[in-house]
């Protein structure tokens, strides 16, 4: 199982201390999700429904003065409660993580291949050597030529500095891939290319994948299946396809209007809302 989320609440300020359920504010509420084996399932909702606030919780990353109680079991391992060493070596070896802004995620100092090899070498115990094939045989993968190993991320483009984001969250291996909108500071058709990508890494790795994003169709080329969240709450959940043919509650219809003005606005292809045809044999469902 990749993600299985119980009654998960995430409250925020308020007084720390013993009594629960206290004076904090609520920002994630009851929520149900769960992504199974070789899944990709989509989290959309509009800004500050508390999508950062469930991948953070996954993550054991949650800010200072937040607090997340229910269950939440990742590859089996209960994340809530666990230990700073249970939570780094999870993220270190199950799951990946990519973020919105590679600009500002990778680390200016660092070159391409000391960015992408850093995991490795917190988690794995392998010589400089075997490191460096793996980082080459994953620049590949991701479509960056070998020459872009010694540069820096302000020598590259958003779209490049994604690719870099990406091999970074999946040198591990990771059974699990985290996307926290990591097309949003792209333009349409670079997002597209980054989305296909991730696509067809995690499909080709059998993992699953955690989409989130407030642009319905980013969402329909990634994902199968989604949650709709609205301040704080699950409200609605189905296939992907079936939520943009009929979405049933005011927030997913103003989603998906504002997904296709933008479409038809930016690229005048209404089938760029139809959802990604599977590519190859991969873990669609
Ligand atoms: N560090 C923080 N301290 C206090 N409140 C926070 C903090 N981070 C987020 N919040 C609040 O938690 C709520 C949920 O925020 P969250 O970041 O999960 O939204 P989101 O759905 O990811 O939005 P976006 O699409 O803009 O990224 C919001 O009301 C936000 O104001
Ligand atoms: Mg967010």
């Amino acid at each position: 199982m990749g993600v299985e989320i119980r009654g998960l609440n995430v409250t925020i300020g308020g007084h720390a201390g013993p009594a629960r359920g206290g004076s904090g504010k609520a920002v994630v509420r009851d929520v149900d999700l769960t992504v199974g084996d070789g899944e990709r399932v989509g989290l959309i909702g509009s800004s500050g429904s508390g999508k950062s606030m469930i991948a953070k919780s996954m993550l054991g990353l949650l800010p200072r003065g937040a607090r997340a109680t229910g269950s939440i079991g990742l590859g089996g391992t209960e994340v809530i409660g666990a230990s700073d060493r249970t939570l780094a070596d999870l993220r270190g070896r199950y799951v990946g993580v990519v973020f919105q802004n590679p600009g500002t995620s990778l680390n200016p100092v660092s070159t391409v291949a000391k960015q992408v090899e850093l995991p490795l070498r917190l988690h794995y115990d392998l010589t400089a050597f075997e490191r460096r094939d793996r980082v080459m045989a994953m620049l590949d993968k991701v479509g960056l030529a070998a020459d872009m190993a010694g540069k820096y991320p302000h020598e590259l483009s958003g779209g490049q500095q994604q690719r870099v984001g990406i091999a970074t969250a999946l040198i591990t291996s990771p059974r699990l891939i985290v996307a926290d909108e990591p097309t949003t500071a792209l333009d349409s058709i670079i997002q597209r290319q980054i989305v296909d990508l991730l696509v067809s890494l995690v499909d080709d790795a059998g993992a699953s994948m955690l989409f989130i994003t407030h642009d319905f169709s980013v969402l329909a080329r990634a994902t199968t299946r989604c949650y709709v969240i609205d301040d704080g709450r699950v409200t609605e959940e189905g296939p992907t396809a079936d939520l943009l043919a009929s979405p049933g509650t005011p927030v997913a219809r103003e989603l998906v209007g504002s997904a296709r003005r933008l479409t038809l606005s930016t690229v005048g292809l209404a089938h760029e809302l139809s959802p990604a045809v599977p590519t190859g044999q991969g873990g669609a469902r």
